[in-house]
């Protein structure tokens, strides 16, 4: 049995594993001098290749602003951020992460099968070097769907599509910022379970961001906090569930008194 002293508190520092991503020191400030918010203040954490993690905090803690510093969508004020040990420009540009929001996004006049193809179509590629749309279909649960059209599907569906879609430049890196937020409690269950399957079978590096306690446990090997006023990181814990993990692992002692002891740290986040 997991007792909460085997939580294991992880350095944010990771020390062998290759990295995915290391942010150094990092600031993020918007707006004019004199008129600033403070989003990320001196965030520092580690996240090794092929690893998952998942990302809880306040509403406002600066979740979709870290993401999207990994991104290269904002700008950084203070301190690095580096992908597979470059610039997050050089990784847009090597196409290293693909982004899945809350909203699926599709395109409403393309089939299910072009919507996922899209990316392709977008800057160059080297053909070798993408996964096959149809193949990605199967994987996601959709096949026999590639010729639907986006409102003929349910919304968990849509989302499926988005992950689909955003595999198929091969990312090393999947970016997702509350991807089943939108979603009924079964289907985000049953997404939670085909994610956990296809993070096993492709191998990349996941960070996803939550507002669910038990989602952010149940997917994570790690769970980064972060705090609200200004955001910054309030614990980066590494979770012992063993994979796979099936939805009723979630019933168990050992789970409860994670999420028990994740939300008591919530509590003092906001
Ligand atoms: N482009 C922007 N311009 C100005 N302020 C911004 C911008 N993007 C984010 N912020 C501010 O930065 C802070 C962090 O925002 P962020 O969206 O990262 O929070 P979050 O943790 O993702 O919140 P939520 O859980 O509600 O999605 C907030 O105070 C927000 O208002
Ligand atoms: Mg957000």
């Amino acid at each position: 049995m997991m007792s909460a002293a085997t939580i294991k508190e992880a350095m944010p520092r990771a020390e062998t594993a290759r990295l995915a991503v290391s942010v150094r020191d990092l600031d993020i400030r918007f707006g004019d001098r004199g008129n600033e918010v403070s989003a990320l203040t001196n965030v520092s954490v580690d996240i090794p290749e092929g690893s998952f993690v998942t990302m809880l905090g306040p509403s406002g803690c600066g979740k979709s602003t870290l993401l999207r510093c990994i991104a290269d969508l904002v700008h950084i004020s203070n301190g690095s951020v580096s992908v597979f040990g470059r610039p997050p420009r050089q990784a847009r540009e090597g196409r290293d992460f693909a982004f899945v929001f809350q909203e699926a996004t599709l395109l409403p006049w393309r089939s299910v099968i072009d919507n996922v193809r899209l990316p392709l179509e977008v800057g160059k590629h080297d053909k070798s070097s993408y996964a096959d749309p149809m193949e990605l279909l199967a994987l996601v649960g959709l096949k026999g769907r590639e010729n639907a059209l986006p409102h003929e599907l349910s919304g968990g569906m849509r989302q499926r599509v988005a992950i689909a879609r955003a595999l198929v430049t091969k990312p090393r890196i999947l970016l997702m910022d509350e991807p089943f937020g939108a979603l009924d409690e079964i289907t985000r269950d049953k997404l939670n379970e085909e994610l956990l399957r296809i993070w096993r079978e492709t191998g990349t590096t996941i960070i996803f961001v939550t507002h669910s306690i038990p989602e952010a446990a149940f997917l994570g090997q790690h769970v980064l906090m972060l705090q609200a006023h200004p955001g910054r990181v309030k614990e980066f814990m590494k979770l012992d569930f063993p994979y796979p993990r099936a939805l009723s692992m979630r019933d168990t002692v050992d789970f409860v008194r994670v999420t028990a002891h994740l939300r008591a740290l919530l509590e003092e986040c906001i």
